[in-house]
């Protein structure tokens, strides 16, 4: 993709922050970030689904402070890889995909406590099906960081970036619906026209829906509930 296909909002902090954290992120999405940031609806949570080393979640942070919200920043993830083989060794390589998966969630500790130590985000170490159950119970929960949080209630932005199957992305969706706020946000990683994820034909589903109005592509697909 050519820089002139989407908006590049980067700038020192996300370029150094880029150097140090490992992460799987389409510059664009800083971008959707501000956006739906900037302009949330109220002081809902923003929820992350697949944080990974910490890369997302320490830039919607970022965002956070930049426009001065004190929303909640809410993420989950059982660092359970897409394609890892537990029990194998990764390639030719010595390592196997246990100690990379331990390896990955220690980074997520150490890159969200350096980056973001001013104010954590509450991650559960769950999967985004278990995140959303307990987000209906309302149940109170302990997060990675050794804190208790109570979930439920409306969200204002939803960021999914989890397993990309058409039928998980279908239910993450499904279960943020369930609590975004109108004029909350909706975010789909990887939904960028022309790629194959399967994640597109959710995105096509919700731009057929009517209740979603279309803020951008940048290249991915950025929601607003009507
Ligand atoms: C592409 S990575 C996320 C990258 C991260 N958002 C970033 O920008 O740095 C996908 C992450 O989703 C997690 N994941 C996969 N399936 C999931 C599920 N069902 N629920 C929650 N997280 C899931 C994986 O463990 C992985 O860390």
């Amino acid at each position: 993709m050519s820089r002139a296909d989407f908006i590049d909002i980067s700038d020192a902090f996300t370029q150094w922050l880029g150097f140090a954290n490992a992460g799987m992120l389409n510059r664009g999405n800083l971008y959707c970030f501000d956006r739906a940031i900037a302009n949330l609806p109220g002081d809902a949570p923003v929820v992350e689904i697949g944080s990974f080393a910490g890369l997302s979640t320490n830039l919607l942070v970022y965002y956070l402070r930049r426009h001065g919200r004190s929303n909640r920043l809410i993420t989950c993830d059982r660092w359970e890889f897409e394609g890892a083989r537990p029990g194998e060794r990764i390639g030719e390589s010595p390592v196997k995909f246990d100690a990379y998966r331990a390896f990955v969630r220690d980074s997520f500790l150490r890159n969200v406590r350096f980056f973001s130590g001013d104010r954590l985000p509450h991650t559960l170490e769950m999967s985004s099906d278990e995140f959303f159950a307990a987000w209906r119970e309302q149940a109170r929960a302990t997060d990675v960081f050794g804190r208790m949080v109570t979930l439920g209630g409306p969200i204002g932005f939803c960021y999914i970036d989890g397993n990309h199957s058409y039928a998980c992305a279908r239910r993450d969706f499904e279960n943020a619906d369930a609590f975004l706020e109108p004029g909350g946000f909706i975010l789909f990683d990887d939904s960028a026209d022309g790629t194959a994820w399967e994640v597109c034909r959710v995105v096509a589903e919700v731009a057929a829906d009517g209740r979603y109005e279309l803020v951008t592509r940048n290249p991915n697909y950025l929601f607003r509930k009507r």
